[in-house]
C-alpha cells in the first residue's frame, strides 16, 4: 500500500511469519525507465534475495502504460535481484490515472495484456509476473475481459480488487465476480477487498471459491486477523486472538525501522498512518491522543492511558537504547 507499506512495515509484518508474500508499494514508471537506485531504495529486498529481513517474499509492483518503458523497467529490477513482478491496473489516484496509468487501463482492456505482454517478454520465465486488477472503470462487468486480457498477455496469476475505479473504496465488494473469473481463467486467482474479520473472511471464500487471498487494511487494522486466516487455510500461524496490544506492535515496527534505517520523521508519519488505518477499521482509541505527537517519544507517550505515562518514557527510551546498541 503506497504510502503505508514501505519497506520497515514490510519488514515487521514479515516478522509475523503469517505472509505467503507481499507486495511492494507502486512504482511509478512514467516517461523514461526507471532506474536500479530507484529499486534499490525503494525496494530493498530485491537485494536480499527478494525477501524482507524476516524472511518474506516481496513482488516487485510497476504501475505505468508505456510499454518499452514498463519491460525495461521490469527487466532492471529483475537484473537487481528482484524475484518477482506485480503490475498495477488497480490504482485510482486521479494523478496516476490522469497520466494514463493504474485503474485508467481498465477502460480498454487490450491494453492490460499489452502491458503484461510486453512485461513478460522482458523478464526470464522463471520470473512470475502477475496483474493486480480491479473489477473496471465504472462497469463491474467489466472484469471478465480485463482478467482474460492479463491471462492473456501471459500473467502467472491475477489479484482482483473486486470494485471498480468508480466506487473508490466505498462498498460493496463484489466478492461473487471474483469467483466467476476464478472459473473462466486458468490461473490462479488471488481475492482482495473488505476482508476486516474471520466472518469477512469465510463469506469472502465462500462467495468466490478463492484459495489465495490478500489482505491490505485490514490486516493494519487487526494484527490478530493474517494470523486467524492463516489458521483456518492451515497455514502456520502464531498470534492467539486476545486484545491487540497496540504498544507492543508499534513498537516492534519502530524496531524494524531503525534496522532499515528509516528516517524519524518519516516513521513517525507512519505509526501515524498506521494509528489511523487501525481507528477506523480497528479498534485502536488513541488517534486523538498520539495524532499530533512531534517525536517518536512524545508518540508512545501519548499513546500509553495518563497514569502509566512516566513508566512507559522509561520502558520506551531503554527499547531505543537496546536497539542502538545492538547496531
Ligand atoms: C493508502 C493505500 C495505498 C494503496 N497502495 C496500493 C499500491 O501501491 N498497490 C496496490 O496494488 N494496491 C494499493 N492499494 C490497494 C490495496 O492493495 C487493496 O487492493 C485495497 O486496499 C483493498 O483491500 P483491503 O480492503 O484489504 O485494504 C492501496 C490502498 C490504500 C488504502
Amino acid at each position: 500500500m503506497d504510502g503505508v507499506t514501505d519497506a520497515a512495515m514490510r519488514a515487521y509484518l514479515g516478522s509475523w511469519g503469517v505472509f505467503s508474500y507481499a507486495v511492494s508499494e507502486f512504482a511509478r514508471v512514467s516517461v523514461e525507465p526507471l532506474p536500479a537506485k530507484v529499486f534499490r531504495r525503494d525496494i530493498p529486498e530485491i537485494c536480499n534475495n527478494g525477501k524482507t529481513t524476516t524472511g518474506m517474499p516481496v513482488q516487485v509492483q510497476i504501475l505505468g502504460s508505456d510499454l518499452d518503458n514498463m519491460a525495461k523497467s521490469a527487466r532492471t529490477a529483475v537484473d537487481c535481484g528482484a524475484t518477482g513482478i506485480d503490475i498495477n491496473f488497480g490504482c485510482p489516484a486521479p494523478v496516476v490515472n490522469r497520466h494514463d496509468g493504474g485503474a485508467s487501463l481498465l477502460r480498454c482492456p487490450p491494453r492490460v495484456r499489452d502491458v503484461v505482454h510486453a512485461v513478460r517478454q522482458a523478464v526470464p520465465n522463471e520470473i512470475p509476473v502477475s496483474a493486480k486488477l480491479r473489477l473496471g472503470w465504472d462497469d463491474i462487468d467489466a472484469i471478465f475481459e480485463n482478467a482474460e486480457m492479463a491471462v492473456a498477455g501471459g500473467a502467472s496469476w491475477i489479484t482482483i480488487h473486486a470494485r471498480t475505479k468508480v466506487q473508490g473504496y466505498q462498498p460493496p465488494v463484489y466478492w461473487p465476480h471474483i469467483g466467476e473469473v476464478r472459473k473462466r481463467v486458468g490461473v490462479p486467482v488471488v481475492a482482495n477487498g473488505d476482508i476486516w474479520n474471520l466472518d469477512d473472511f469465510r463469506r469472502c471464500r465462500d462467495e468466490s471459491g478463492c484459495q489465495n487471498f490478500m489482505i491490505g487494511r485490514g490486516a493494519l487494522a487487526n494484527p490478530h486477523l493474517a494470523h486467524q486466516i492463516a489458521k483456518e487455510l492451515g497455514l502456520p500461524y502464531s498470534s492467539s486472538s486476545s486484545k491487540v496490544e497496540w504498544d507492543k506492535a508499534m513498537t516492534s515496527f519502530v524496531r524494524f525501522s531503525d534496522e532499515v534505517g528509516m528516517p524519524r520523521d518519516v516513521i513517525l508519519m507512519r505509526l501515524k498512518q498506521w494509528s489511523k488505518i487501525a481507528k477506523l477499521y480497528g479498534d485502536f482509541s488513541a488517534f486523538d491522543e498520539v495524532k499530533h505527537a512531534t517525536t517518536i517519544e512524545e508518540f508512545f507517550v501519548n499513546l500509553t492511558p495518563k497514569a502509566k505515562r512516566p513508566m512507559a518514557l522509561i520502558a520506551f527510551q531503554s527499547e531505543l537504547q537496546s536497539v542502538q546498541s545492538c547496531r
